[in-house]
């Protein structure tokens, strides 16, 4: 039997499971297919391909420039990295709010041309109508409440939501909706840790936090964030596992100055005319 064929991909029933087993799920972003293959790798149960790419990876202020041939692009990318981990997209920005019609459309794209195995929408109540038709045709959808970063200039600016009773009211409204619409699952998104509580303790289908405390069912980060690699300040949520753009800085410096002092490419690097191909194998380290 092939390694392929012994790994069992993450299904949706399996986050259901664990929410009853009362195991945490484990999402983390990816945008790429060198990231996705480690990410996949590393046992994550879910990787989400986030419109945050726009700000990550495309150097935007905010998700809002994010097409949907950028989410396919990056989507198909990812796809390709993974075997094992469940693999969702986020809808862009008005790709969804416009109708069911649009939604199915482009809902439709990210499943068929890019291999995503579920969408993630913004929003509550209001969009309850596009989750029903997706879910009725076939397509898994993730919920996302609270700082939902689509909406930043009605929010005016990253900020915590739910702090007061009407606002936290609205956000448990919305999460049930979403459930009876047929979600499966719900990013709470920078709530308070106590909201975040009440929510997963009413819903039946799992919450996925990031900067909303302990108490949900599993949690997100950007990988960028918790890799270190972007130099941009962080949200106070985010715990950074690694330097890693400390250390691709210093490779990149370090490469530069052997070219400049002629130490790279060393002899025993460069191709002679008897080499008919190019052998590419395991970097050497000298
Ligand atoms: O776009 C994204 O990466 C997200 C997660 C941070 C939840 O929506």
């Amino acid at each position: 039997m092939t390694r392929e064929a012994q790994i069992r991909r993450i299904s949706t029933t399996d986050f259901r499971k664990k929410k009853s087993a009362q195991e945490k799920i484990v999402f983390v972003t990816a945008y790429d297919f060198p990231t996705a293959l480690l990410v996949d790798e590393s046992g994550v149960d879910a990787i989400l391909v986030g419109d945050s790419l726009g700000m990550v990876v495309l150097g935007y202020e905010t998700t809002i420039p994010v097409t949907i041939e950028d989410m396919i692009n990056h989507t198909r990318a990812v796809s390709r990295g993974v075997k094992r981990a469940f693999v969702a997209a986020d809808m862009p920005f008005l790709t969804y709010q416009s109708g069911t019609s649009d939604a199915l459309k482009n809902a439709g794209r990210l499943m068929q041309e890019a291999g995503a195995m579920a969408v993630k929408l913004e929003g509550g109540i209001e969009i309850c109508p596009q989750v029903q038709a997706l879910v009725t045709a076939g397509i898994p959808v993730i919920g996302h409440l609270g700082l939902t970063p689509q909406s930043i200039h009605v929010f005016g600016g990253y900020k915590m939501q739910g702090r007061d009773d009407a606002s936290a009211r609205k956000i448990v409204a919305d999460a049930m909706a979403l459930e009876s619409a047929g979600a499966f699952l719900v990013v709470l998104e920078c709530i308070p840790a106590e909201l975040a509580a009440e929510i997963t303790s009413q819903l039946t289908i799992p919450t996925i936090g990031i900067g909303a405390g302990p108490h949900c069912d599993g949690q997100i980060l950007v990988l960028y964030d918790l890799l270190g690699i972007t130099g941009n300040v962080q949200p106070s949520f985010v715990k950074q596992y690694a330097q890693i753009g400390q250390e691709i800085r210093a490779a990149v410096k370090e490469y530069a100055s052997e070219v400049r002092e002629g130490k790279f490419p060393a002899v025993s690097r460069s191709a002679s005319s008897d080499d008919s191909v190019l052998s590419y194998s395991s970097p050497k380290k000298a």
